[in-house]
């Protein structure tokens, strides 16, 4: 006999896991110290002849679950002969590269949600800003990610009072000139090189999100242009 449901007890697909590739064998064990410091958990790492793999999760609650997992692994041999062939024949890193280069590069500049990209939802704005103040100094101090990311902000369109004054006020995103395609959340991105993505495999974005509660139109529910 049918039943009524609710959003409780709706079962189904949920995002399982993505797998991320550090771009050399040397990098793993500061790729996963970057997703540590962003938040994940560490489950297993195995050590491979190539380079360790990893195992995080989003959460605790993911520990022994098959979904909210991200697998970290060396970009394997194969893929890294084809992006080397790639940019070899595009001339890349010389005086005459390909113009299409450029032109990915600029539009990743000004829309770093441009190419493929993971999205995290964390659900506390003082932890958010906590990662990305701590990422910050990190990229200026830590002699492991100095200079390896590229941190870019975008607040939501302004509009809600109360919200507009907290991110004023915010250490972390007070002075975020930027916009989001959409009301009521923040997008922090990370760009970084130690990560591998892209037609030439040259970096990753993950954008970090916050939801302002009680808001039923955000910038994950709905793109507002
Ligand atoms: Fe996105």
């Amino acid at each position: 006999m049918a039943t009524a449901s609710s959003a409780n007890d709706l079962h189904g697909h949920s995002m399982g896991h993505i797998a991320l590739h550090y771009v050399e064998e040397a990098m793993g064990p500061v790729a996963a110290k970057l997703l540590a410091l962003i938040g994940f958990v560490e489950t297993q790492m195995l050590p491979l002849p190539g380079g360790n793999f990893y195992r995080f999760v989003v959460n605790e609650q993911h520990r022994g679950r098959g979904d909210g997992i991200l697998y970290l692994s060396c970009v394997p041999p194969a893929q890294a002969a084809l992006v080397q062939a790639a940019r070899e024949a595009l001339g890349h890193g010389t005086d005459t590269p390909h113009p299409a280069i450029a032109a990915l590069r600029e539009a990743l500049d000004h829309d770093p949600e441009y190419s493929f990209h993971v999205g995290i939802l964390i659900d506390s704005l003082e932890e958010l800003e906590r990662i990305t103040l701590d990422l910050r100094a990190r990229n200026e101090g830590d002699p492991d990610l100095k200079g390896r990311l590229k941190i870019v902000v975008n607040r939501p369109q302004p509009g809600d009072a109360e919200i507009d004054a907290r991110l004023d006020a915010s250490p972390a995103f007070g002075d975020v000139t930027r916009y989001a395609y959409g009301r009521n959340g923040i997008q922090v991105f990370i760009e970084t090189d130690l990560l591998t993505s892209g037609p030439l495999g040259e970096s990753m974005v993950l954008e970090l999100d916050y939801i302002f509660p009680g808001r039923d139109s955000h910038i994950l529910s709905v793109v507002e242009l």
